[in-house]
């Protein structure tokens, strides 16, 4: 790997944002068909052949981590249904970013952890979040319309015993989904020991039906929370999207992810790389940069670098769901990546 000294510095956009978190979707395949995310028939899949390749995975993070990146979150789809995964993890673990390895940390359903766990963790995993909406195997059928709350479980407690504590567990708040749940997901949390995150549910889904008017608020989140624990504010949340409250004193934490009615857009510090080889500089970006192109029209890393720095270059300053003439990015969250 070789990036000249001039384009060797920190990815920072107009607003001064430096990034410093790398979001690579792994595969935009899932094993559950969450209704917020993805028709039951699915989505039309990427095709094969342009899903970048390990070997074009560990090129980028590499230049990257020369960019300042220290932090590489692999996502989906769901990663975990790629088949080298575990290879994927173990290569990027041994990239020297800054001072140290970079982070490699995963969001997953959880499904395949009990079979990948102990490897991923071998291979240099730090931290997982695992998504767990309900803890009702009906309402779990209904949501991902599939029966395997059971292995999602397992899944939890096989990252808990291969040592990636603290497990963060994500809960995208659904009125009359499981918004009379919230307490009862704390409370597994912390018999688990566990870090429960909700994260109010923003416009991504296929079928395009959310509803700013039925969105569970964290405002609503933190009120029903409250009536039964006692909630005391972490301070210091830097670039991280959730706010963080001790639970009854502790040690036991929980996030609270306002995306929509506090967008954390100003001190957002990550850039996302979906399956097929597309920057985006946000979640919610009208536009992509084509770094498949550079990356097979034979670039060099000075190329692959300076399609980073113009991606970053033309970020905005939020992501706009609040403005009226907001639009839905063109594609659903399980090809973009969480
Ligand atoms: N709003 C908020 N979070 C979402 N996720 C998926 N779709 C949405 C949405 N529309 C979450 C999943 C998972 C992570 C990848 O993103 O529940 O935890
Ligand atoms: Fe799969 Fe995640 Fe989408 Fe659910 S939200 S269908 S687990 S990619």
């Amino acid at each position: 790997m070789s990036v000249s000294a001039e384009l060797a510095r920190p990815l920072v956009d107009r607003y001064g944002r430096v990034h410093r978190d790398l979001r690579i979707s792994l595969t935009d395949k899932c094993n559950l068909r969450c209704t917020y995310c993805m028709p039951a028939e699915g989505v039309p899949w990427l095709s094969k052949d342009n899903i970048l390749t390990t070997d074009e995975l560990e090129r980028v993070a590499q230049i990257a981590a020369a960019l300042g990146i220290v932090e590489v979150r692999l996502t989906g789809g769901e990663p975990l249904l790629r088949r080298d995964a575990v290879d994927v993890v173990r290569r990027m673990a041994r990239i020297v970013a800054g001072d140290g390895p970079l982070e490699v940390s995963m969001t997953t359903n959880g499904l395949r952890l009990p079979a990948l766990a102990e490897e991923l963790v071998a291979a240099g995993l730090t931290r997982v979040n695992v998504s767990l909406d309900t803890l009702r195997p009906d309402r779990f059928l209904a949501l991902t319309r599939r029966n395997r709350l059971d292995d999602v479980l397992d899944g939890i407690r096989a990252a808990l015993a291969a040592g990636l504590a603290p497990v963060k567990l994500n809960a995208v708040a659904m009125r009359d989904v499981n918004d009379d749940e919230l307490v009862d997901l704390l409370r597994f949390a912390q018999d688990h020991g566990c870090e429960m995150r909700f994260i109010e549910q923003m416009p991504l889904d296929a079928g395009h039906v959310w509803s700013r008017v039925k969105m569970v608020r964290g405002e609503e989140i933190l009120d029903r929370l409250g009536e039964v624990f006692t909630l005391t504010e972490i301070s210091g949340r830097g670039a991280a999207p959730a706010e963080t409250f001790l639970v009854d004193g502790g040690p036991t934490t929980v996030g609270v992810i306002r995306s929509v009615s506090l967008p954390f857009c100003g001190a957002c510090d990550r850039v996302r790389l979906t399956a097929d080889g597309q920057l985006r500089n946000c979640l919610f970006a009208r536009e992509e940069s084509d770094l498949l192109a550079v990356l097979r029209g034979g670039g060099s890393d000075d190329d692959v670098a300076r399609l980073l720095h113009t991606c970053i270059a033309g970020k905005l300053p939020g992501h706009g769901i609040n403005d009226p003439g907001f639009l839905q990015p063109d594609r659903p969250m399980s090809a973009i990546g969480g």
